[in-house]
């Protein structure tokens, strides 16, 4: 399959949360891990989403001017089956070009403006976006790199189909708590040992209060 290199960066709590139990977003990152964030952004040819981190954080991804000199914004992309985007969503602002993939039959009953493509897809066995087509369609539109920042739904989907090249975790040094907060890899999980999602770690580094983990997919 012809795909880009995929990486995937999130934050998350030292108990591995990645937002408040009530789904919304809080700053995990130090600012140093910002500068970082926005840089890795500003190198990727596209930063894809899934249609719950839009919902629940409105999003812009793009580079903020104030990290990154000259920015470069990549093509953002948000996963989102049953065409739920909001119309007025920050994703879908004149700032950046946005693909948006829904189901084969849906679609949305408002237009939005010409830098916001919506793209039928092919749909998966749990009723999502196939992966290996959405991957197909961008390779072929010349995104080359993906970087994929949530949440942890869409993670999930990747790290279990292993369509991860490499895996930026920045731990902050705070405890969220409570069950039903989301962490990195929500989605179904295994259910056998064998299925377990192993890694090799590449680095470790203190930035600020924090650390950040780099992570490849260990595939002996
Ligand atoms: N700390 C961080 O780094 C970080 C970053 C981003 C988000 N977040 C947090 O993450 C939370 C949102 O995560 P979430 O799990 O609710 O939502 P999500 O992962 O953003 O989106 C999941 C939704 O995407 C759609 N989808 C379409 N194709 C998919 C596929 N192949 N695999 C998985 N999902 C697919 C599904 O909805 P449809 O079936 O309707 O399409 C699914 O319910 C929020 O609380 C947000 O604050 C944290």
């Amino acid at each position: 399959m012809n795909r880009p290199r995929i990486i995937i960066n999130c934050a998350m709590s030292a108990d591995g949360k990645i937002a408040l139990p009530n789904r919304k977003q809080l700053r995990i990152s130090s600012d140093e891990d910002m500068g970082r964030v926005f840089r890795l952004r500003n190198q990727c040819d596209g930063i894809l989403v899934g249609i719950g981190a839009v919902l629940s954080d409105d999003p812009k991804l793009t580079v903020k001017e104030s990290y990154v000199e000259h920015p470069r914004h990549p093509v953002r992309i948000v996963l989102d089956t049953h065409a739920r985007t909001p119309k007025d969503a920050l994703v879908v602002n004149d700032t950046a070009q946005t693909l948006i993939f829904i189901g084969d039959d849906e679609g949305f009953s408002y237009t939005f403006p010409k830098n916001v493509e919506v793209i039928r897809s092919r749909i998966n066995r749990t009723g999502h976006i196939a992966l290996p087509f959405l991957l197909e369609e961008l390779y072929t539109r010349g995104i080359r790199s993906l970087l994929v920042e949530g949440g942890g739904s869409v993670i999930w989907s990747f790290l279990s189909q292993r369509l991860v090249d490499e895996l930026y975790v920045y731990v902050g040094s705070l405890i969220i708590g409570g069950v039903s907060a989301p962490t990195m890899a929500d989605g179904s999980g295994v259910s056998i040992e064998e299925d377990i999602v192993r890694l090799l770690l590449i680095d470790t580094q203190r930035i600020g209060e924090g650390i950040l983990l780099h992570y490849r997919l260990n595939t002996i």
